[in-house]
């Protein structure tokens, strides 16, 4: 122990600490300054524990407070408050650099150590301060620019103020800040972790190691003899069904006589104190007999597979799609390209691990307590019913904290059931705070899909035919299984017109990691085989990629892989505007000279559906006492701004402030459920429900006069109204041809990739990524250009770098997360088609801005090289065979 003297926020402070006790943990546990996150660890690895220490930027979980005598320290809520924050703080919210706002706390104190010592920085200089903190979200590119602007505050050059869009500028197509963004930049947004509730039992999980085993025995009674511990909660406890289900009923809060896949749960060490639970889960004795292990879809498949769950086939979906007649028009012909194409298994990488509170809220009785889970979910009421079954507790609420990210990873759930139980067996409240290993090793991931494809065009290069034999590996646990096979075929034929059409989708259970949702689920790896077989198959015709897209392009009247007619298409305007960025960078590629270094242009497109068949949303909107409106909706914004979408869709219709718009959005007891905000939905399906609800508040006020509540109330009307939303082209595909139903609005979108390869490392560099995209009015630019960012960032990864390997990938340098020194140049071109359902003309647009990412970027490596990488991602060592091996 060491008695120091230090000064947090200026303010001295004597404190006795150990030798180990690292500068975060003083911040967040002691202090409760909470604005510095972790999410690697403590590692060194994500920068989002960043504080300044002495003028210098540090990762407080890797700073020996012992070490710090003397020291002057700011965190970020030293820097400034909501009220009167810093300049930095306000450039990052204006500069629309927040979307989940996990990393962002750590990202402004960088950059405050950075233009404390240079006012006025060149990119290099921050890359290079920025360099160990991480974002998923935005792609670093408005980060970037904040930091340019926040350069420009500081030196004067232009104020808040003048930047700020004021209220003349109305409210649609206006940057407006985010509801959630000043809290965030100043680190007063609670993340789940941030919360401390007294008495709270801490959690250690025990996850299997190996893919496929029975439970023999377990003997835990050293552990619950051990300081500290409750107890020891395993399934049996459990008094509920033990499932989690969302489809199926196979996945349980934690493993009873079976485990499925690396990761699964066994059971959980209660204790008073992380320490003591940790410590405690060592002297578990678990007794495991190994099963065979099923690794792959054709081991699925094969004709004696022990099935993975005994009462259901491990062949568990199966969808064809049959439109005209694929074989003979690909004997008719002139070109056919054939390939087979695989993706990888992939971390969706949010970068808050998996955290649940769960806690009881006094009743007028004691059986009427209500348990409350804290969590990320982004289907609250789904999950909410979901863990009443599981744990057979019906008196339950579940609020969703600001989350750190989640692109599909929350579309199901994990550590709230194991939280949830514990909180019912011990009837205390209850902590599950997972490490970021532990949080990928139970988390779903994206699907790996192994395609087979055939491509056929006329001899003027019309498309023809189309085949797609799909297998997909679901992992251990079903989750929302079909409904990626399902998005997949209803988007099969991306934004062409191909008259027939012969696919097949079939999911797996297997022991890998389970799938489920990923930004676009499905269609991320389909597109990848159609768009690269696009390329294959205009090479074969020797025509230019881009004429030979524009020339395929889907017209109203004609119809998709469904048989659904479309009745707009603005596809062919997109490619329009992109044209002469095309032709700029095939010029300067032809231009370019180099010996080592190759350079090529790729395309991708796609035709991203949204709106599922039936699917349907609520939303309420109440008159408050000073006339601003209340909207309640179940509805999550994980970052892509929903919370923006919402309000200003709000004032704008009822020609109120912003500040006038109340969300409530995240409490099961005050919101209908909404649906999930996923599948790029929220904007077309919650928005449209929401401006229903205010059609007719509207409506009373203009029949009445009222302009508040209290005179709606006065001339005997209600203040509050409901609007729904349904999309009326309802039901499934039809079993046999796969034609039906489809998406009620699509969001179009090209990309073009320019890069760089290595020929003899075969390392590439993306130099530029140009989208255009077409979502209809924008109600937000700096969102949707934000989501374009993050997406085009995040597409690259997926082509490029990263892969999650059960047991390997362990942290983010294993995973390759994406740094700001892995930032590239990013053009966006936007055209604003209104769709006639919308609400007041928009769409989606989350998850398009990565379907034509990787082939783009495979179009370029083979532009480039001469070679194709059809199995992603595209590491240097796959480039460099292939190379070898000439293609
Ligand atoms: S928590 Fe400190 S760098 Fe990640
Ligand atoms: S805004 Fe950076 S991780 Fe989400």
């Amino acid at each position: 122990m060491k008695k120091i003297k230090l000064r947090v926020n200026g303010v001295w402070r004597e404190l006795i600490v150990d030798s180990e006790t690292v500068l975060l943990d003083l911040l967040r546990e002691d202090l409760r300054l909470t604005g510095a996150k972790q999410s690697c660890d403590r590692k060194g690895q994500c920068g989002a524990c960043t504080v300044v220490v002495n003028g210098k930027a540090v990762r407080s979980c890797l700073t020996r407070v012992a070490d710090l005598e003397g020291a002057d320290i700011i965190t970020i809520e030293g820097l400034g408050t909501p009220d009167n924050p810093h300049l930095i703080q306000e450039a990052f919210v204006l500069a629309g650099a927040i979307q989940c706002g996990f990393c962002t706390p750590g990202l402004i104190m960088a950059t405050k150590a950075l233009l404390d010592a240079n006012p006025d920085p060149t990119m290099e200089e921050i890359k290079q301060a920025l360099r160990r903190n991480l974002c998923r979200c935005t792609g670093y590119k408005k980060i970037i620019e904040a930091v340019q602007l926040a350069g420009r505050f500081i030196r004067g050059e232009v104020s808040p103020e003048e930047v700020r869009p004021g209220p003349d500028q109305g409210t649609m197509g206006v940057s407006h800040p985010r509801p959630s963004a000043l809290a965030k930049a100043c680190g007063t947004a609670y993340f789940t972790a941030d919360y401390k509730i007294k008495g709270a039992l801490e959690l250690a999980v025990l996850h299997s190691t190996v893919p496929h085993a029975r439970i023999v025995a377990v003997d835990s009674s050293q552990a619950q003899a051990m300081p500290g511990v409750a107890g020891v909660l395993t399934a049996a406890d459990i008094k509920g069904t033990n499932i989690l289900k969302f489809i199926v009923a196979d996945r349980p809060v934690l493993c009873k006589d079976k485990v499925r896949y690396i990761g699964d749960p066994i059971l959980a060490v209660a204790a008073e104190t992380r320490e003591q639970a940790e410590a405690a889960l060592k002297h578990v004795k678990v007794k495991l007999e190994p099963l065979p292990v099923i690794d792959s879809p054709e081991a699925s498949l094969a004709e004696y597979a022990l099935r993975i769950h005994e009462d259901i086939p491990n062949l568990c979906y199966d969808q064809p799609q049959i439109k005209g007649d694929a074989e003979a028009a690909l004997r008719q012909s002139a070109a056919v390209v054939e390939a087979r194409f695989k993706t990888q298994i992939n971390h969706q990488a949010p970068l808050e691990p998996e955290a649940t509170l769960a806690y009881w809220e006094k009743g007028d009785t004691e059986g009427d307590d209500q348990l409350v889970i804290i969590g990320r979910s982004i289907s609250i009421h789904h999950h909410l019913a979901m863990l009443q079954s599981a744990l057979g507790w019906e008196n339950m609420r579940y609020i969703e904290a600001f989350s750190g990210g989640q692109f599909g990873i929350k579309i199901d759930i994990i550590s709230e059931g194991i939280a949830g139980a514990a909180a019912i067996h011990f009837k205390r409240p209850v902590r599950y705070i997972p490490s970021l290993a532990e949080s990928m090793l139970m988390t779903s991931k994206r699907h790996p899909f192994d395609m087979r494809v055939k491509l056929a065009a006329d001899q003027e290069g019309n498309l023809t035919a189309y085949c797609n034999d799909f297998l997909v590996d679901n992992g251990a646990y079903y989750s929302i299984g079909h409904v990626v096979i399902y998005r997949s075929l209803l988007m099969l034929s991306g934004s062409y017109n191909i008259p027939n059409v012969a696919a097949r989708g079939r999911l797996l259970y297997t022991n890998n990691p389970w799938g489920s949702a990923a930004r676009g689920a499905g269609p991320p790896q389909t597109n990848f085989a159609l768009e690269c077989a696009m390329d294959m198959l205009a090479d074969k015709l020797g025509m230019d990629p881009f004429d030979f897209r524009l020339r395929n392009s889907l017209k109203p009247g004609q119809n998709k892989s469904t048989g659904r007619v479309v009745q707009e298409w603005p596809f062919p305007d997109l490619m329009e505007a992109m044209r002469p960025h095309y032709q700029r960078a095939v010029k300067e590629a032809a231009a370019f000279r180099s010996d080592k270094t190759k350079r090529g242009v790729g395309l991708g497109t796609g035709a991203f559906g949204i709106g599922n068949p039936g699917d349907a949303s609520i939303a309420a909107a109440e008159l408050d006492p000073d006339g601003g409106v209340s909207v309640y909706a179940a509805a999550a914004d994980p970052g892509e701004g929903n919370d923006s979408m919402l309000t200003q869709l709000t004032a704008e219709f009822m020609r109120i402030p912003l500040d006038r718009v109340r969300l409530h959005t995240r409490d099961t007891g005050n919101t209908a459920a909404s649906g999930p905000a996923a599948g790029s939905r929220i904007t077309y399906m919650l928005g449209s429900a929401l401006l229903r609800a205010l059609e007719q508040l509207k409506a009373a006020m203009e029949e009445t006069g009222a302009r508040t509540s209290t005179e709606l109330d006065a001339a005997g009307k209600p203040k509050r109204y409901v609007g729904r939303k349904k999309n009326e082209d309802a039901g499934p595909l039809d079993p046999k041809t796969g034609q039906g139903p489809s998406f009620e609005s699509q969001v179009h979108a090209v990309q073009m990739v320019e890069l760089e390869v290595d020929m003899e490392t075969g390392k590439v560099k993306i130099l530029k990524m140009t989208t255009a995209v077409d979502a209809g009015p924008v109600i937000h630019p700096q969102n949707l250009t934000g989501q374009l960012e993050g997406g085009m960032d995040m597409g690259v990864g997926f082509a490029l770098r990263e892969q999650y390997v059960a047991g390997t990938t362990k942290d983010w340098l294993t995973f390759k997360f994406p740094t700001i020194q892995d930032n590239f140049d990013m053009e966006i071109i936007i055209q604003e088609t209104p769709r006639p359902k919308g609400p007041l003309g928009a769409t989606g647009v989350g998850e398009m801005c990565l379907v034509p990412t990787a082939p783009a970027v495979i179009n370029a490596i083979k532009n480039a090289t001469g070679v194709w990488i059809c199995e992603l991602p595209a590491t240097p060592e796959k480039i460099k065979a292939a190379l070898a091996a000439g293609g």
